[in-house]
Parts: C-alpha cells; structure tokens; sequence
C-alpha cells in the first residue's frame, strides 16, 4: 500500500516510524515532514490546508491511504473534499468529516453532543454576545475557579481559567463584546471546574467497531512542577498509574462506548482517532475535551507500545474489517520529554544546528520542529525533538529519555527535567 501522512510533527514521525515497518507498506510519504520523516520517508512539499493541491498528489502517487495527523485540515473538511470527488474514491482519508470534527472544532458542539448521549461532562452553558447578561449572571451562580472556553479553534489557547469572578466577567466581555479572540470567541461555554488528576484516552474507530489504545498523562506547562504558560506538551507517560483497571472500566462503558453509539446514532462519518481528554475526580471520569487526532507528545508514547502492524487498523478502516483487527499493546512503560527552543511557547530563534543525533543511547528521536538545511539538520520549530524510551518500568525509561535529550545538542536548548516524577511518586506510594 502507498500512504500519505499529512503533517511536519513529532506526531506524524511517530505515526510515520510506525507505518514504516509494515510489511504492507510499498511506500511511505510525509507532507511537508520534517528531518526525521525525511529518513523513513519522502518528505513532499505540500500545504496541507490546500486541498486540491493534496488531491493531485493523491492522484499522481496513486495513494491508497492518508492519514492527518493534525486537526485543521479535518475541521475544514478534508475529508468532505476527499468523499465528494469522484476521482478520489480509491483513497481512503484516515479521520472525521467536518461536521464530526466539531467534536474538537466546536465546545458548545462537543458540550451538546455529551449531554445528548449522556456522557459525564462539567455542567456548563453557551453564551453569545446577545447573552452577555445572562453569562455574567450564571459566573455569579458557579464557584471559583471559573472556566471559560471559546468555542472555536484557538491554538490551544481559548480556554481560560480564572480565579476571580471580577476577572471571569471581563474577560466574558472581552471575548464576547470586543472579540479578544476573533471568529473562535462568538460563543463561549462557560463551565465547572472540575478539580481532579487529567489523563488522556484515545481509540480507533471505524465509526462503529474501535479498539482501546494506550493512555497517557502529558506535561502541559513550561515549568517544572507545572508552573508557568501552557504548551503544546513538554513531556508524556504511558501508561498511566493512577488509570488502573477499574477506572478504565468506568472510562469503557460511560464514555468510550457511548460516544462510539452516539456518532453512529448521530450519522456522523467518523473515522480514525478520537482523543479524549479526561479528568478523574473522586475515582470517576468526566469528559474535558474531544481531539479528533492523536494527541502530541502522547503519541510518542503512545505508538512505541502498540506492537500490532498500525496499517493492519488504517487498511481494516478502508475496507469495513477494523474489528476484525487484533491490537496487541506492550506492557512495558514509554516516557517521551520535549526538547525544545529557549523562549518557547513564547517568541524563539529558529535554525540552530542539532548535534548529537545519533549518539542517543537506547532512545527514540521524534522529531517535532526540525528541517534540513545545507544537508545539516536545525531546529525550525518551538517544539524540536521528543526523547522517547520504552522500558521495562518508569524509572528506568525515563533514566534514558533524560540521558537522550543530554545527548541532542542544539543552542537554547530547554526541557524539563521532572517529566514523570509525580507518577514515580505514586508509584512509590502504591
Ligand atoms: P481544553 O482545551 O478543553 O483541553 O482545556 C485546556 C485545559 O484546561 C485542560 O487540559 C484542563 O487542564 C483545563 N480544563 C478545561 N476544562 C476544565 C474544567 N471544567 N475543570 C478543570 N480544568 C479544566
Ligand atoms: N498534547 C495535547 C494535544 O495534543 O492536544
């Protein structure tokens, strides 16, 4: 089979990594990729947003499979593109339609979605600019801390979590009346804060049968002892301690399978990965988000420990038989730590030169923002490199991921050193 991977990230480097040693795989594309897909894969200079252009290459390569990594092009229908035209009917689009990817592109969509099924979600309404009143009036009714979220994509930065209801109300206005956050803030949930330990699930649908892959527990901010701004993720675990089996238990039948009834019961056309971002409060899991992709760095994690062939799953969802697929995952724990650029996620240099490449002990390299450039790779991105080892237990494979990103060298190099000591703590405890 041939694939075309659309994405530059340590996501798709994963999901490229893992796609590579399939034995059903003729040949592997990566757009645009980056400096490690370049090594597995061809690397196609494409943007991925201008569908026509993906579809030509599609035609061109007679692509049988693609996979999108990230959530933009699903959110402006790629997928609707790809099942309207004729001459695409041979490929098969790995993820959601636009309207099922509201699940991640619409708050208030995904909010009415679980209410509608019943799948356990902070309480919470939408407000509009028409609203307004109404909205400052229901922060009056909730406790501290208040949460506001705009409803539509904002690069990871429209939710808002606020300690003050003087301070929740303006910013209800800020968003609502002055448009602080453009088209994303027309609608904005407001919900309860839910006070509880996050873990994050993800499946692979065919939009009727799925298959439970691992979990994992990201490091959102900057900061050691998660201080500081919020990130594309710093770090991940898989898998996860606190996640035991009668929690997973609870996750399986009160949110997964739900959600999977509630697409089909819905006729929404969803295929691939369904992120599902949770909290587990006094033992039970709520819904946080949906993510219509894998997650990243989860996926850095995540991919290392399924053992089964990953084009089995993509080539099952092509021809009907996903559940057919067995999905064999390794017991052992991966650790993933971000390595990325000094100033990161606020302003950063780009095109330093990345050494240390191959002298990266037992460690995986997924790169995340690099390219090459004069045949040297450098760093183009905040996020550079993900370190990811996979080991017997936590402790031993995070040794290796901190002994890995010593090892990669570049100028302004920052990560965080205290990727997985809360769950070694817990794990301690237990
Ligand atoms: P989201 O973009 O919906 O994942 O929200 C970003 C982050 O805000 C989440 O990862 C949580 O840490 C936090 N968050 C969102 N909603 C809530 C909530 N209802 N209660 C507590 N924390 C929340
Ligand atoms: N690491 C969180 C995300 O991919 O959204």
């Amino acid at each position: 089979m041939k694939v075309l991977v659309l994405g530059s990230g340590g996501r798709e480097h994963a999901i490229s990594w893992k796609l590579a040693q399939s034995s059903q795989l003729d040949k592997l594309f990566v757009a645009p990729g980056n400096a490690g897909t370049a090594d597995i894969a061809v690397n196609v200079d494409l943007n991925i947003m201008d569908f026509k252009a993906v579809k030509a290459f599609v035609l061109q390569e007679a692509i049988d499979i693609v996979v999108v990594g990230p959530e933009a092009p699903l959110v402006e229908g790629i997928k609707d593109f790809f099942i309207a035209d004729p001459e695409l009917t041979r490929t098969t689009l790995i993820g959601p339609d636009s309207k099922a990817a509201k699940l991640e592109g619409s708050k208030d969509f995904a909010k009415k979605f679980m209410e509608r099924h019943n799948i356990p979600t902070a309480r919470y309404e939408t407000f509009t600019k028409s609203t307004l009143t109404k909205g400052l009036a229901f922060l009056e009714s909730l406790k501290p801390p208040y949460v506001l979220k705009c409803d539509g994509l904002a690069a990871g930065k429209g939710v808002l979590i606020l300690d003050s209801l003087a301070e929740a109300q303006d910013q209800l206005k800020a968003i609502l009346k002055d448009g602080s956050f453009g088209k994303a803030g027309t609608k904005v949930v407001i919900e309860e804060f839910l006070k509880g330990i996050e873990v994050s699930m993800f499946v692979i649908t065919d939009g009727e049968s799925y298959k439970i892959l691992p979990e994992a527990k990201d490091y959102k901010r900057i900061g050691e002892g998660d201080t500081g701004l919020n990130t594309g993720g710093m770090g991940a675990v898989s898998p996860v301690s606190f996640a035991n089996a009668e929690f997973m238990e609870k996750v399986k039948n009160q949110i997964i399978i739900p959600t999977i009834k509630g697409i089909k019961k819905d006729e929404l056309d969803y295929t691939g990965f369904i992120f599902f971002g949770l909290m587990k409060v006094s033992g039970d899991p709520y819904v946080i988000e949906y993510n219509v992709r894998l997650g990243d760095p989860e996926a850095e994690v995540i991919i290392p420990r399924i053992k089964s062939d990953l084009l089995h799953f993509f080539d099952g969802i092509a021809s009907g038989t996903l559940s057919e697929c067995d999905l064999e995952i390794d017991e052992r724990t991966a650790t993933t730590v971000m390595l990325v650029s000094g100033g990161y996620p606020e302003s950063y240099e780009k095109g330093k030169e990345i050494s240390g490449l191959s002298t990266k002990g037992s460690s995986i390299l997924f790169h995340a923002g690099t390219q090459i450039d004069n045949g040297k790779v450098v760093t183009s991105g905040g996020r550079v490199i993900a370190v990811t080892s996979v080991a017997s237990d936590l402790d031993t494979a995070l040794e290796n991921s901190f002994e890995g990103a010593e090892q990669v060298q570049f100028d302004k190099k920052y990560y965080r050193r205290d990727i997985g000591k809360d769950l070694q703590k817990v794990a301690q405890k237990a």
